[in-house]
């Protein structure tokens, strides 16, 4: 198959020299990007900053979430599965200054704006497989069944990030996936390329099932 793997955080740039970002790793999506690739599927792994040695596949590197939604709009015109494993940017600064903003001895506020969600701008008809992340710290099922349902993927694999043996900037993780059919699958605490295996092995056959049932429907219209 034809995977589109994202990994890593963005970076909103409020000056020259300053940015809003977050404490994603990137090590989770590149061990699935990874995992993927040595099981033979075609890869593109579009990357935000990261301080990972990059793997021998196709790699975007993107900075921004708006650079990040073009890229990821532009890599899934031709592929079979989309794994959104990026933490993208929620907000941005509404304004970035060109030049750098000085030091004052009184309280500011920043404005920030919402950054587009690229799971939610996704054509809700599509011939491609959605597998996207929830980063929850509490209510665990409830969050990432909404995200499910409201980000309109085929699966969604949840990780307590609150835990900080497990998830963002850890060596291990353990997830659970919950499906749009189905009873959920937990993967215990693991090292994320054990994990990634495993992860890469569900999507296959999850995004299998998805493209057999639609076939069907298609041949039955
Ligand atoms: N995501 C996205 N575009 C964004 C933000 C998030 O496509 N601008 C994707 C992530 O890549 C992930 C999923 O949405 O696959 C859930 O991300 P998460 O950070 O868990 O949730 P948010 O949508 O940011 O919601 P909240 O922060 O309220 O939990």
């Amino acid at each position: 198959m034809k995977f589109v793997v994202t990994a890593g955080p963005t970076r909103e740039p409020i000056d020259p020299v300053r940015y809003l970002s977050n404490r994603s790793s990137g090590k989770m999506g590149y061990a699935i990007a990874e995992a993927a690739f040595e099981e033979r599927h075609e890869v593109v792994l579009i990357s935000g900053p990261v301080c990972l040695p990059p793997p021998p596949l196709n790699l975007l590197r993107v900075s921004t979430s708006d650079e990040m939604f073009d890229a990821v709009h532009a890599a899934v015109r031709d592929c079979d599965v989309l794994v959104m494993c990026a933490a993208v940017a929620d907000y941005k600064p509404a304004q970035v200054t060109t030049s750098k903003m000085k030091k004052r001895d009184e309280k500011f506020s920043l404005e920030l704006v919402p950054a587009r969600d690229i799971l939610q701008s996704l054509p809700r008809d599509r011939d491609f497989f959605v597998a996207g992340f929830a980063a929850e710290t509490n209510d665990i099922e409830r969050n990432a069944r909404e995200k499910l349902r409201h980000k309109n993927c085929n699966m969604i694999i949840a990780n307590d990030v609150s835990d900080s043996a497990i998830g963002m900037e850890s060596d291990n993780n353990a997830v659970t996936i919950f499906f749009e059919y189905g009873a959920p699958k937990s993967i215990a605490c693991a090292p994320k390329n054990v994990i990634a295996r495993q992860l890469v092995k569900i999507i296959c056959e999850t995004a299998q099932k998805t493209f057999d049932k639609k076939n069907l429907r298609m041949n039955d219209s």
